[in-house]
């Protein structure tokens, strides 16, 4: 427990960990966009849109972290874990299912050459699960999600989906744009 807090703290202090789920099997394409958040939590959407690929970014150097992909909504069902390998961000692919979560976890020393998860209990992960901030466009246009009912989300993230830039956006929620 204390081990854990003091992890939150020293991401709170140190860095700004952000998830996506993005459209493309490659980390690109159309994404969602979770800010800053905390190991061990969920950030997902019932929404059934077919993301097909997922990241972790802003990881500091130096850090040992592992990506989390959860398909069948939100982070119901663990689908792909891997490690950042010293990288500052991590991609994972999906292939034949869709994601609908991510998260991330710290990742202890190895042992027995096998890397550990740090603090990960599945309900935990499920009860915490939050939605994305922002919908990304293709082209770097961003909308912020946050004051949305659930109803307004859904539409916008189904639109985004396949939007490539702010002309595929209705107008009513162009004053949602932020970049
Ligand atoms: C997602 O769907 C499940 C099952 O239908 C439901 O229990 C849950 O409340 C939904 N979550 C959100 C955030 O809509
Ligand atoms: C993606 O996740 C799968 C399943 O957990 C894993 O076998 C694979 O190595 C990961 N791919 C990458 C690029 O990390
Ligand atoms: C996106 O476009 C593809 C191809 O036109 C279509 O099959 C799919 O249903 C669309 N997805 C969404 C979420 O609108």
């Amino acid at each position: 427990m204390k081990y854990t807090t003091a992890l939150l703290a020293l991401v709170a202090s140190a860095s700004a960990i952000d998830l996506y789920l993005h459209g493309n099997n490659d980390c690109g394409g159309s994404e969602l966009r979770c800010n800053n958040r905390n190991p061990n939590t969920c950030c997902g959407t019932n929404a059934s849109t077919p993301y097909r690929s997922v990241a972790v970014r802003g990881i500091p150097s130096g850090w040992s972290l592992q990506g989390r992909g959860y398909d069948q909504g939100n982070c119901n069902r663990l689908q792909t874990i891997s490690g950042n390998n010293g990288n500052l961000w991590i991609c994972n692919r999906s292939n034949n299912f869709f994601y609908t979560g991510v998260g991330y976890n710290f990742v202890s020393r190895k042992r027995n050459g096998v890397d550990v998860p740090v603090g990960v209990v599945a309900k935990d992960v499920k009860e915490e699960c939050q939605r994305p901030d922002a919908l990304v466009l293709e082209d770097g246009t961003e909308y912020d999600l946050t004051s949305l009912n659930e109803e307004n989300f859904d539409s916008l993230v189904t639109i985004g989906f396949n939007a490539s830039s702010s002309a595929d956006i209705p107008e009513h929620f162009q004053s949602l744009q932020i970049n």
